[in-house]
């Protein structure tokens, strides 16, 4: 065995053959059995759910079947059959919303065409009104996706089996025109996706430059992702909301149209009967490095999130953690939003310290659960070990910012020393270097 495994690390078989390297293009390539299968919501959680999944060209019919749970197989013959749309890209990606489902109930759905299906993917619509709910944050996925960020996607779903649905703060992949990316994306989450709702927002990673140098949405995005068409116009499915058990959820896309979005979001808060708010976008308007700032962003947007008392922003870009307090930092907090930067995937930048961080992190991915229940909301940041990191009570008040506490946490024990930093910033430039010679190559 020894020499066999030292043998296939060199590169070679015990025969003798040179071990074949297969293709990243080859390993995620569609065939006629359903991939990339992903829950969403298109509308209300409490009686819909969104189905999107993958098939090769071959396939034209596509449907899926869905009944209400039962605790034996039974629940097989008394199915519906529900027609899906077919996205005819280089693949084929085919979605359906199902609707009229009973609110807080377990159903069991298959997709497929007929004659190749997925296994039967067991979901809970959300309860009607205000109800306890759980959910996970994670900011970018974006590299060494498959190789890096799997353990921490699959640890976030250990330590919260239960949570509702996982935001992905934008980054979710490097290059987002890059068909085996998603693959990988999608192979790291696996059958998780297939039972917990995803919420995904654009980052830049989302937005390649065309051959016209403009930047514009993958159309990975709509293919893949089934979503809202509520936020302005234009920007369907990267700008939406949606009202779950109590808690409004705001998806903005930072990266286009930001003033129309902000205006959009003034009047979508004005009417709100959810005693919690919570928004996510890609980059922050408190960045963790002084050259990151989004002052024009933070200008545009903060007044809105302050004069409707947001609860809570979460955010990615940055490469790194942070998180505010409820009201310390930059003139203009005053609404008692609490703002997060985090980082879920392995690539990691410089933190530079600033005074609105209560706590930080280099070189630490992370996932984070939020619990909403009643006037409280319990958020945990935890590293892809599953050790908590941060933590914080958020306590409504009324007429007032929430009340933030604090457990007691053991001081951070990882930023880099100066050394590090210097070899960090040399391999960026490397790489970069390695990039543009690529680029000119070509
Ligand atoms: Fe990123």
């Amino acid at each position: 065995m020894g020499a066999a495994a030292v043998c296939l690390l060199a590169g070679y078989a015990v025969t003798g053959q040179k071990s074949r390297m297969v293709t990243e293009a080859d390993i995620h390539r569609a065939t006629p059995i359903p991939d990339r299968i992903i829950l969403t919501w298109a509308g209300d959680p409490a009686t819909t759910a969104a189905v999107t999944w993958r098939t090769d060209t071959t396939v034209d019919t596509a449907v899926a079947q869905i009944a209400v749970a039962e605790d034996g197989p039974g629940f097989v013959k008394k199915s519906k059959t529900v027609n899906a749309v077919t996205d005819k890209a280089t693949d084929h990606y085919h979605s359906l919303t199902f609707t009229g489902l009973q609110p807080d109930t377990q159903y069991v759905y298959r997709v497929g065409d007929g004659a190749n299906w997925s296994d039967w993917n067991q979901f809970q619509t959300a309860a009607a009104g205000p109800a306890p709910l759980e959910f996970i944050y994670v900011g970018d996925a974006q590299n060494d996706i498959y190789s890096l960020w799997s353990r921490l996607i699959r640890n976030g779903f250990t330590e919260a089996p239960k949570a509702r649905f996982i935001l992905h703060a934008g980054d979710l992949a490097n290059r987002g025109v890059v068909d085996y990316e998603w693959g990988e994306w999608h192979a790291a989450a696996g059958w998780i996706n297939r039972s917990i709702f995803a919420v995904p927002t654009p980052g830049n990673h989302e937005y390649p430059a065309g051959e016209d140098k403009t930047r514009k949405l993958t159309p990975y995005w709509r293919r893949q992702f089934t979503l809202p068409g509520n936020g302005v116009s234009g920007l369907e499915e990267t700008n939406y909301w949606f009202d779950i058990q109590g808690v409004r959820i705001v998806s903005m896309n930072s990266n286009e149209r930001q003033k129309e979005q902000g205006e959009w979001l003034d009047k979508l808060l004005t009417n709100n009967p959810n005693q919690w708010t919570i928004l996510t976008f890609h980059h922050p308007i408190l960045s963790t490095a002084t050259g990151r700032d989004n002052k024009a962003l933070r200008e545009m947007w903060q007044p809105v999130f302050d004069k409707h008392r947001v609860d809570m922003v979460l955010t990615g870009h940055d490469h790194t953690y942070g998180r505010s307090n409820v009201a310390s930092g930059t003139s203009g907090m005053k609404g008692g939003t609490v703002y997060v930067v985090s980082v879920s995937g392995p690539k990691m930048y410089n933190l530079e310290w600033a005074p609105w961080m209560q706590r930080a992190a280099e070189d630490t991915q992370l996932y984070q659960v939020i619990r909403v229940d009643g006037k409280q909301l319990r958020y945990e940041a935890r590293t892809a070990r599953g050790m908590l990191y941060d933590a914080f009570t958020l306590t409504k008040s009324k007429g007032r910012p929430n009340k933030l506490t604090n457990p007691r946490l053991p001081h951070r024990e990882h930023f880099r020393s100066a050394e590090e930093k210097a070899a960090l910033a040399r391999e960026a430039a490397e790489r970069k270097a390695a990039e543009e010679k690529k680029k000119t190559a070509k």
